[in-house]
């Protein structure tokens, strides 16, 4: 089949008011990425001629939620009068296409590409005017239930609201996927307002195609979790669980090790390289890369960031928008924020916070550091509670610490300052001035002891 005779509209524009949400239903979150981004997704893989979104007014810039591909038009449903009316609003942009038209519900994220083409060439093969995929629901409460005469013949849908007791034990469900021929599309205008909920239900072409004798065919193509609807943030919670679910099998048998694969939480666009050992209650966000033989400790957070091989990120850790280099240790209980490198084999330990800053090869800051807009070279020693005062009060300023250099314990470096190659800085220093290479720089005041201080301050 050419693709290009396929066009898709993607039904999107409802609130969604059993969300009970100031959120459009569509722009809800799974992982980290809008549900319509999702449906979006699996439109492109098939390359149709163009995809339609049908949105609200209120996200009609929709590049503003998630990128968008070059064939996509958005347009305006002006009203949430039904499925069948936003289908409708979609029509002017269609008027000189001709072919197929498959449409799909925003509110479906877990619809795959392979399904939908699948289901595309049955619906091309049969010749049908109109298709739907349907799907077998366990609980099939709130589905569109396909009715099917004696001989299996497919009869129409009807909703959760108007169907009898005996519809509502039917479990082949409406998965809300249709394909349609341009030459069917007229029948919308046949389409009666349901009295119930007083909209226009795309669900009702079916039976009014079947009436004039057209074609009509349903397909229980693909897998039953595929298909989960999200009206409720129930189904969004059984949608992330699903998804969640998939991510974790397929690590799996890339060779990534779980302890409890019931608390990993991998986002869709992240990847995790084999022999990767993960730790209870990790979460893996947005586009972060994990390479080989790493380990991920318990209760760590990592966001958008690129983790090399073999390193370990310890125990309650957040890492935002960071690199961390092979064999490198980060953490317990550290902080990369955004724009921060750490070298390969270099190790960032117990509370120390490290924001846009290049720390270098195999260099140590093992305990209670802020290190902030600063350049670190290679070999050198961050004493415990070293800080990088970056900020006067109005503008931020950069440390530049050498290479092989030892920063004692409790130091501060008072930005902007360069600290040479090789040098040394006394514990406890204030540095406000440059330190030139293999110089030691001491900064406290000189201790003094007062002898039989004791006796003196009587108790
Ligand atoms: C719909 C189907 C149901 C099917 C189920 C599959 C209808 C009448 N029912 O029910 O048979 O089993 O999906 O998940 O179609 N939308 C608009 N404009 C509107 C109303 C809705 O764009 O005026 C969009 C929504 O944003 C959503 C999609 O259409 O993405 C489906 O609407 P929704 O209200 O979720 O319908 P369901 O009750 O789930
Ligand atoms: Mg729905």
């Amino acid at each position: 089949m050419s693709r290009n005779d396929t066009s898709i509209v993607i039904l999107a524009a409802g609130l969604g008011t059993r969300m009970k949400s100031r959120t459009p239903k569509v722009l809800h979150k799974v992982f980290d990425r809008p549900m319509l981004s999702y449906v979006i997704d699996t439109a492109t893989g098939l390359k149709p001629a163009t995809i339609i979104a049908v949105v609200n007014k209120s996200f009609e810039k929709l590049d503003s939620f998630m990128p968008l591909p070059g064939n996509l038009k958005t347009v305006i449903q002006a009203t949430q009068d039904g499925t069948a009316h936003a289908l409708k609003s979609a029509l002017p942009s269609l008027k000189s296409f001709k072919g197929t038209i498959a449409i799909m519900n925003g509110d479906t994220p877990l619809i795959t590409s392979s399904t939908l083409r699948k289901f595309i060439s049955s619906h091309k093969k049969s010749g049908n005017a109109i298709s739907v995929l349907s799907f077998h629901a366990p609980d099939p409460y709130g589905y569109g239930r396909i009715l099917r005469g004696p001989k299996g013949v497919p009869e129409g849908i009807v909703e959760e609201k108007d169907a009898s007791k005996e519809q509502k034990r039917i479990t082949e469900v409406n998965s809300g996927v249709y394909a349609l021929e341009t030459t069917a599309l007229s029948l919308l205008s046949n389409i009666k307002k349901n009295p119930k909920k007083n909209e226009y239900y795309l669900t009702d072409i079916i039976g009014l195609a079947i009436d004039k004798g057209l074609t009509t065919g349903v397909y229980p193509i693909g897998a039953e979790d595929e298909f989960i609807g999200v009206n409720s943030r129930e189904d969004l919670l059984a949608a992330h669980e699903i998804m969640r679910t998939r991510i974790v099998d397929s690590l799996l048998k890339k060779g990534v090790t779980f302890i409890d694969s019931f608390t990993a939480h991998i986002s869709p666009d992240s990847s995790i390289g084999s022999d990767t050992l993960i730790y209870p209650n990790v979460f893996i966000h947005g586009k972060t890369t994990i390479g080989k033989g790493c380990t991920v400790f318990p209760n760590s957070r990592i966001v958008d960031s690129t983790i090399k091989d073999g390193a370990v990120i310890k125990d309650t850790t957040l890492i935002e928008e960071s690199v961390v280099g092979r064999d490198a240790h980060v953490g317990p209980m550290a902080h990369l924020r955004p724009g921060s490198a750490i070298g390969d084999g270099a190790r960032i330990g117990n509370f120390v916070e490290v924001k846009k800053s290049n720390i270098g090869r195999n260099t140590k800051a093992m305990h209670l550091s802020y290190i902030g807009d600063a350049e670190v070279g290679s070999g050198s020693n961050i004493g415990a509670g070293t800080i990088t005062c970056n900020y006067d009060g109005r503008r931020k300023h950069r440390t530049t610490i050498g290479k092989g250099v030892f920063i004692g314990s409790d130091s501060q470096l008072v930005a902007p300052v360069k600290v040479g190659d090789d040098a040394y800085i006394g514990a406890g220093s204030t540095i406000t001035k440059n330190v030139e290479a293999k110089a030691l720089a001491v900064s406290r005041t000189k201790q003094k002891n007062y002898p039989d201080y004791k006796r003196e301050r009587k108790g």
